[in-house]
């Protein structure tokens, strides 16, 4: 089993995990992910658009709209989500699980000014599973919180090829990311940051 770098409130952090190869092939496998479901902003429900661009990979995408938060098996221009790619899948199986894949690779896309507020990933059936996140390009300062909203928070800076695994009793302990450092990283030639996580959803 591997060893995280460090672990904050149950949320195991593997620092630079991914090299720049292995982040590479990740980037050109996402751009065919994006060719075949193009990236979009939902609504959040309280109905202003997310500033983070999404799309998503497997059986299921994840989405919002003003009724809140689902998992859908089509993207919204009607057609089925790709598959998730092996390269993601691997990582899993290596972190996670040999026994079972993941439902749903999410993937968001944030931009300069893009941020994600602090929320619980519990949309899936069974919290069990953990959520396994891969960070690609600009850093993100990822800010974790407690079970319930509000409370004392920590930060790290999440950078291109780390990994997080969120599972126990960080499965759904609030999270978020305040912001990015547009442009602090070489990997995508427009800058920004990437970050899958991938689900199990039923
Ligand atoms: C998420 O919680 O869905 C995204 C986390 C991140 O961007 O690091
Ligand atoms: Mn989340």
């Amino acid at each position: 089993m591997r060893r995280p770098t460090i672990t904050i409130r149950g949320f195991h952090v593997f620092k630079g995990l991914l090299n720049p190869d292995e982040q590479a092939g990740l980037v050109a496998d996402l751009r065919d992910v994006v060719a075949a479901a193009p990236l979009f902003s939902p609504d959040t429900p309280f109905g202003k658009p997310m500033t983070v661009r999404m799309t998503s990979a497997g059986k299921y995408g994840w989405y919002s709209d003003r009724s809140g938060y689902s998992y859908v098996p089509t993207h919204p221009a009607g057609t089925a989500w790709p598959a998730i790619p092996d390269r993601v899948l691997a990582i899993w199986r290596d972190l996670v699980s040999k026994a079972r894949d993941p439902d749903c690779c999410l993937i968001n896309f944030y931009s300069e000014g893009a941020r994600m507020g602090m929320h619980q990933d519990r949309d899936e059936a069974d919290f069990k599973w953990p959520v396994l996140s891969l960070s690609l390009g600009d850093e993100g300062m990822f800010r974790i919180g407690n079970t319930t909203r509000g409370g004392k928070t920590e930060s790290i800076w999440l950078q291109s090829g780390d990994v997080v695994v969120m599972g126990g009793e960080a499965r759904l302990t609030y999270h978020g990311v305040d912001r990015i450092k547009f442009g602090s990283s070489a990997l995508l030639p427009k800058g920004g940051r990437i970050n899958l996580t991938c689900r199990v959803v039923d």
